[in-house]
């Protein structure tokens, strides 16, 4: 089997997805016009056209603006439905994904307006595409303190729909500390941490990550590889780095693919996994960013397939989940 055949038939888990970041262009225009928003872009094209990042935050300038036209629970269905019918077309058999409520909340939409139409449209991709999921609510790191608290209050409603809290948005100026309280106050309660961290800010932000926020996987952590003792640490405690490598090459967080740090990665023992992030605005999802990333680096099946068992091993899923997913990836090597 050619390798772009076997990166599209591998069993696949996404760990990495913001809801937010998978509205297309398409998409986007058909909730504006049955909402009556008028869109700053005059079409598709001229809207792709703006998809030029030099920096992450020229990206969420654009991304938060592009959210700002969901308003109803079905928007929030419909957003989700599309993202997972198109990862159900790439063997991606389990996800992980953020969602940013304050993104929504900010403007007037309400929480429950917003997790119940993501929820249902998890549900029913588990009942009619087979994907099992689980939810993270992520706390825009931009925004203070006190926000977050008021996002984990209005989450303790819907505690079995959400399995951990996350942080992302602008990380530089935006260290862990900032967040050590509510990550506490989310341990407390039963969440599960993961946080953006060393994507563009420094390896003291993953070391602020693993202590402050006792998080249980670094979402990037490219910038850990400037630290010895970090990698150490990531390699000893087996902390799945959820890397994504379009998104990293669109945020110029890498200049070139052939300069991704992802096969160092794997050969220094770190548990990397790859990932879309922001699909609709970097270009692909989880099989372009596998394809991506093995032409640039000539990674070997032994190695996808080491990505992908990482994948699985340090997803949410349960353990009898975890093995039922883990087996087949399995069945999958033992036939190609
Ligand atoms: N929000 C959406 N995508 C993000 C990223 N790559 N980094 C930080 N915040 C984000
Ligand atoms: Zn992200």
């Amino acid at each position: 089997m050619n390798i772009t055949d076997f990166i599209n038939q591998m069993p696949k888990a996404e760990l990495h997805l913001h809801i937010e970041g998978s509205f297309e262009p398409e998409l986007m225009f058909k909730i504006a016009k049955r909402n009556g928003i008028k869109l700053t872009y005059k079409d598709i094209d001229s809207l792709k056209q703006a998809y030029n990042f030099n920096n992450l935050q020229e990206f969420l300038d654009i991304y938060y603006a592009g959210a700002n036209v969901l308003q109803t629970e079905q928007d929030f269905y419909d957003l989700t439905w599309a993202y997972l019918e198109k990862i159900h077309s790439q063997n991606v058999i389990h996800t992980e994904i953020f969602f940013d409520p304050q993104t929504h909340t900010e403007r007037g939409v309400a929480f429950d307006t917003v997790i119940k139409g993501i929820n249902r449209a998890l549900q029913d991709g588990q009942s009619k595409l087979g994907i099992s999921y689980v939810l993270i609510m992520s706390f825009l790191r931009h925004l203070d303190e006190a926000s977050a608290f008021e996002t984990l209050e209005a989450a303790l409603a819907y505690k079995d729909m959400i399995k951990a809290v996350g942080l992302d948005s602008s990380e530089v100026g935006n260290p862990p500390e900032k967040f050590q309280k509510v990550f506490e106050a989310a341990r407390n309660e039963g969440f599960l941490t993961v946080a953006h961290a060393g994507e563009e800010g420094p390896a003291e932000y993953v070391w602020g990550a693993l202590d402050l926020l006792k998080v249980s996987r670094i979402d990037h952590g490219n910038r850990s590889l400037e630290d010895e003792a970090l990698i150490k640490r990531l390699v000893d405690m087996q902390i799945p780095l959820t890397v994504c490598p379009l998104s990293n090459l669109k945020l110029k967080v890498v200049k070139d693919m052939k300069d991704h740090p992802l096969k160092k990665m794997l050969q220094l023992g770190l548990k990397a996994t790859v990932n879309s992030d922001d699909p609709a605005y970097f270009g692909g999802y989880m099989n372009e960013n596998f394809q991506a990333v093995t032409e640039a680096l000539d990674l070997s099946k032994a190695e996808l397939l080491q990505l992908s068992r990482n994948a699985f091993e340090g997803s949410f899923a349960g353990e009898d989940l975890k093995q039922r997913l883990l087996q087949k990836l399995d069945e999958f090597e033992a036939n190609n």
